[in-house]
């Protein structure tokens, strides 16, 4: 062989070994995934995951805009690893809590924690008395903790979104949903601090993350599941 083509047969090799690897043998593992169903008497009565919609989705796109992902994960890793003992998740993430995910908002780096379950209510296992982070944390919750996460979280270093709120002129009965905000950061008299819909939306988004539903290919659900 000249030495011409003997580059070229390595180039190819080289080329056919990484599409194999990269491209045709994880689409052979994962590419026929399909949502986990649970059936009772020929009836099914559960599926999971399922398409994120309504202002949900529109959330997540909100998630996206800000840079949320920039630092915060949404991936639980397995029990070697000390991710479930912080209460992110009751069993690991596998690939299809993402199948309806496009892209999935995987996250690079925890500069927070992880937020793959951050809707999940009442058995995230935050210390017993941590009243700032309590166990279940509704639209109240994250709406004060995005608007000025310092109003919950004394120490906290995320950055506040203010930008999704809006300073508004109370005129008549201040609006059902006005943030109440600690004296110090409060807007003057006579105005209060509304959601806009993007933050009513990544709220609906937040709230809407929950991967603890069982799946065989992630092992073994932790107790603390079932006191949900
Ligand atoms: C510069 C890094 C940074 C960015 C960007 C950021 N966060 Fe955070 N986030 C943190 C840190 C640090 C904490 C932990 C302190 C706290 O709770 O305030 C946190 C905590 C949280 C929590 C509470 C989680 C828990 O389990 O207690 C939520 C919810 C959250 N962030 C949502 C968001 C959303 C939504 C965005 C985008 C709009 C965002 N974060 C952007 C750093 C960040």
């Amino acid at each position: 062989m000249s030495r011409s083509s003997t580059l070229f047969a390595g180039l190819a090799a080289c080329f056919a070994l990484s599409l194999g690897l990269c491209v045709l043998l994880p689409q052979a593992q994962l590419g026929s995934l399909s949502p986990d169903f649970k059936e009772e008497d020929g009836r099914i009565t559960e599926v999971y995951p399922t398409l994120t919609g309504g202002i949900a989705a529109a959330g997540r796109e909100v998630y996206i805009s800000q840079g949320c992902q920039a630092c915060h994960s949404q991936v639980v890793r397995g029990a070697e690893t000390t991710d479930m003992e912080r209460g992110w998740g009751v069993r690991r993430t596998v690939a299809r809590d993402y199948l309806f995910e496009n892209p999935p908002v995987l996250g690079v780096r925890r500069i927070g924690p992880d937020l793959a379950n951050v809707g999940a209510q009442g058995w995230r296992n935050e210390p017993a008395d941590d009243t700032a982070r309590p166990a279940k944390r509704d639209s109240t919750w994250h709406f004060l903790h995005l608007y000025h996460p310092t109003a919950i979280i004394k120490v906290s270093n995320m950055p506040a979104y203010k930008g999704l709120f809006q300073l508004r002129k109370i005129t008549g009965a201040p609006s059902l949903d006005a943030l109440a905000l600690p004296a110090e950061m409060a807007p003057p008299e006579g105005f209060e601090v509304v959601p806009k819909a993007e933050a009513k939306s990544l709220v609906a988004y937040l709230l809407s993350l929950n991967r603890s539903h069982p799946l065989k290919e992630a092992g073994a659900v932790a107790v603390a599941a079932k006191k949900n």
